[in-house]
């Protein structure tokens, strides 16, 4: 086979750069390990950024997502019993962020993919990468047994954390950013009405819980858990108890509790690795970054290295604009650092720390509650981040 751009992965990153390449008359091959319903099976995170959906929408795959997706104008964030709505559109000059799963995101995506007749290989296995830093890269897998090969410009790494795109990058290239934290998100799906009407971020002394949503008969909680909890001692009644015991009392009032349709465990840290290139080799999503849920940054991030990416490739192939694949690392970096900042300065603000934080961090987290919930300064900043910040001029 031979192609323009081979891309590696079919997650949200992978779909969508190759759906925005296909309509900018660039032809990419897909390169999926699993199949398709075990992409489709991963709950993943529900809030797009304002600059999300306009990619979204000019990769002409927003029809369900304009139809059915739920536009919030503000957030709650819950301290110390103190409520304060965080008004996005007022705090952002007109922003807002879309609630829309990203299963369903994929779901569209995957669609497009197939109606545009651009080839997709899924349960492709073995997937090697070849001289990356030559001018002819290519790409081996096995399908059914066989052997094949790809021949391209330049390939896109799309394949989360494991994949092996940065695996494929010789040792001592990339430096590695790492934060852990002590604890993990329990979460919880249920085919039951949202608790409110907008998402509800909550810092308790039993520990941090989020309320959010997937439609308005769907909802989806979470709960800070310890990091050796298993998810099997976690029963739906406990579940709910606990989460009522972290609520003020009119909200837990108002929570409707339901049989859980999926519900896990999964730890949080932030991590990164530069440069996000090697040669003909580009990282996007998270096959180079992973941030803590706490900000819903995750799939926006990829989503924005994605913007970048395409944005050069076409001046590339149009105008022979060579001169900016150099470009892609730090222009994708200097808002994945941002975003990064801004997931864990959220994770930062609103979780009990317990034993791992000292007296003098547990004052510096007070402060900086009371600081950002009371100051006009404050609750623009955390607003202007929730929405997210603008994408620079690909030039
Ligand atoms: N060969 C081919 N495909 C692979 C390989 C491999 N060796 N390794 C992994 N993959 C596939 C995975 O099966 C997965 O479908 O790459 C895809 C990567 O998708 P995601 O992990 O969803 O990553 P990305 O597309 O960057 O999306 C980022 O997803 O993980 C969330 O929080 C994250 O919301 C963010 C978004
Ligand atoms: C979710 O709906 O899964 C979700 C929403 C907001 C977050 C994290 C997860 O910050």
């Amino acid at each position: 086979m031979k192609t323009q751009v081979a891309i590696i992965g079919a997650g949200p990153s992978g779909l969508l750069l190759g759906q925005l390449l296909h309509r900018a008359g660039i032809d990419t091959v897909i390169l999926e390990r699993q199949t398709p319903d075990y992409v489709l099976g991963r709950i993943r995170a529900g809030v797009l950024e304002q600059g999300t959906v306009d990619l979204l929408r000019e990769a002409g795959v927003a029809e369900r997502m304009d139809r059915e997706g739920l536009v919030h104008e503000g957030v709650e964030l819950l301290v110390g019993g103190r409520r304060q709505r965080l008004d996005l559109k007022a705090l952002t000059g007109g922003k807002t962020v879309m609630v829309y799963g990203q299963t369903e995101v994929t779901r569209d995506l995957m669609q497009a993919r197939q109606a545009s007749g651009a080839p997709i290989v899924y349960s492709a296995s073995q997937v090697q990468l070849h001289g990356l830093d030559s001018s002819q890269p290519f790409v081996t897998f096995e399908q059914d047994g066989r052997r094949l090969r790809v021949d391209c410009d330049y390939i896109a790494g799309c394949d989360g954390f494991h994949g092996v795109s940065r695996q494929s990058i010789p040792a001592g290239v990339l430096k590695q950013y790492e934060r852990v934290y002590p604890f993990g998100w329990l979460g919880l799906l249920a085919d039951t009405p949202p608790v409110n009407h907008e998402l509800i971020y909550a810092h308790h002394e039993r520990g941090f819980v989020l309320c959010s949503q997937r439609s308005h008969s769907r909802s989806r909680y979470y709960l800070q858990v310890p990091l050796q909890e298993r998810v099997e001692d976690w029963s739906d009644e406990r579940f709910w108890e606990e989460l009522k015991a972290r609520l003020p009392e009119d909200v837990a009032a108002r929570l409707v509790t339901g049989a859980a349709l999926e519900k896990s465990i999964a730890p949080l840290r932030s991590q990164v690795v530069e440069p996000m290139q090697f040669g003909r080799l580009f990282l996007l999503g998270d096959a180079a970054h992973i941030v803590p849920p706490t900000g819903a940054k995750g799939l926006n991030l990829a989503a924005s290295d994605v913007n970048y990416l395409y944005r050069i490739l076409v001046k590339v192939y149009r105008e022979g604009r060579t001169d900016l694949l150099a470009q892609y690392s730090p222009l994708a970096l200097r808002r994945v650092w941002k975003g990064e900042r801004f997931s864990w300065f959220m994770t930062q603000l609103l979780h009990d720390f317990g034993e791992h934080q000292d007296d003098w961090d547990r004052k510096m987290q007070e402060a900086d509650r009371e600081y950002y919930l009371s100051s006009p300064a404050g609750l623009v900043n955390i607003a202007e981040n929730y929405v997210g910040l603008p994408f620079e001029a690909v030039e």
